[in-house]
């Protein structure tokens, strides 16, 4: 064939695959919401129909002879046929694949858990991964609110109950010496105080907390000298202590210095400092140590470890993580009981202290935890800061 020759054969080939080819597109379009079958199915039929079109325009140039031109004719329905019908396997085939994922999506709606669709082609499995992935993900979300939301509930009912219970005794004190029976007024001035105290504390507290929740904290960092601020909540706590006769030591390395909020790091020592003092029986000891720790978590840079340990006995196990709810107390925590001394900060709490802990730890990108002594004499609770 000369060259001439082949270069006409190849611009009319050209240009009927091209006529056919637009005109496919264009049904292509108008059919574009037609299912996926139908869609192979037509592209199929528009590749074979690409072929007959040059294979006319070639016999209309005379290059082919009306034999030749019917030989293709047929062998062109035929591959029309043929492809018009393995597309439509195909097609039926993606119908069907994409159902399945349809269908997981469909359980997620529902809750239900749908095996991860495994065959197909490689964006439906990863729809389908992602899919599985998603439905993971509001689970979790789900349970976690499921969880706040029991334990706002816990929350409502316990800060009711630490209401109730000293509002009572108010009540009560406030009638004696109205009606003149209380038999040692000043006594009763006294316990009023410590009640309203003990009062003013709880909704403290509560801001406190309803500010962590909402993340409506402010914190004004600053650099902070550990052994200063220990040795203040020392200073605060002890006559606390030695109300109750329990000894406070411990030691802070050198110059260790923190950049930090520092009215939130004192609330932090001095909750952990309240709570030990108050878990330890008298002639025991209360100990705070800081130092510089190397980092636990790799690539962070060092930071800074702050421990109050007690003479509690030990924590069970169980209940290492749980300290840290909110409003969650030992055992027989929650049965009304007068408060204990007169200071009103040694006495029946509410619950809420490690959880403000926890909450202003965590805001200062920190870490808080609490172990058994290996002496199993008492336990010690551990702040990491970074530095
Ligand atoms: N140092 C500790 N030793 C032993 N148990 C502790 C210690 N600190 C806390 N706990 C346990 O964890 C519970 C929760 O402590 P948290 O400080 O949150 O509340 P609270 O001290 O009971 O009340 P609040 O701090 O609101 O006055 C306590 O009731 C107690 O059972
Ligand atoms: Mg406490």
């Amino acid at each position: 064939m000369r060259a001439i020759d082949a270069l006409q054969i190849a611009l009319v080939a050209a240009g009927a695959g091209l006529a056919v080819g637009l005109a496919g597109l264009l049904v292509a379009w108008l059919t574009r919401r037609w299912s996926i079958r139908w869609q192979l199915t037509l592209v199929a039929t528009i590749a074979v129909l690409t072929v007959f079109g040059g294979a006319l325009g070639i016999a209309w140039m005379m290059f082919l002879s009306g034999h030749d031109l019917q030989v293709i004719t047929v062998v062109t329905s035929i591959a029309v046929v043929v492809a018009i019908l393995v597309a439509f396997v195909i097609g039926s085939a993606m119908v069907r694949w994409s159902g399945a994922v349809q269908e997981q999506a469909r359980g997620m709606a529902l809750g239900a858990h749908q095996p991860l669709h495994e065959s197909g082609p490689r964006e439906l499995r990863s729809l389908s991964a992602e899919l599985a992935e998603t439905q993971r993900r509001l689970e979790e979300a789900s349970a976690r609110e499921a969880r706040l939301e029991e334990s706002r509930r816990e929350l409502i009912s316990w800060v009711a109950h630490d209401l109730r219970t000293p509002l009572a005794g108010l009540r009560a004190m406030a009638e004696a010496l109205e009606d003149g029976i209380a038999a040692d007024p000043h006594r009763y001035h006294q316990r009023i105080r410590v009640e309203v105290e003990r009062l003013a504390q709880l909704v403290d507290d509560l801001f406190e907390l309803s500010r962590i929740q909402a993340g409506a904290l402010t914190l004004t960092p600053e650099p902070v000298l550990l052994g200063d601020l220990v040795s203040e909540a020392l200073a605060g706590a002890d006559p606390v202590a030695r109300e109750r006769r329990v000894r406070l030591g411990g030691q802070v390395e050198d110059g260790l210095e923190i950049t930090a909020d520092p009215a939130s790091l004192s609330r932090v020592v001095s909750n952990l400092l309240m709570n030990a003092i108050r878990h330890t029986p008298a002639d025991g000891t209360v100990e705070v140590h800081c130092r510089l720790a190397p980092t636990d978590v790799p690539g962070d840079g060092p930071s800074v470890d702050l421990s109050v340990s007690d003479g509690c006995g030990g924590l069970d196990p169980d209940d290492m993580d749980r300290v840290f709810d909110f409003g969650w107390q030992g055992s027989s925590a929650r049965t009304p009981t007068a408060p204990e001394g007169a200071d009103g900060g040694s006495g029946q709490g509410a619950g809420f202290g490690l959880a403000i802990v926890k909450g202003l730890v965590d805001a200062h990108r920190g870490r808080v935890w609490v172990e058994n002594l290996p002496t199993a004499t008492g336990c010690r609770f551990h702040v990491r800061l970074p530095a």
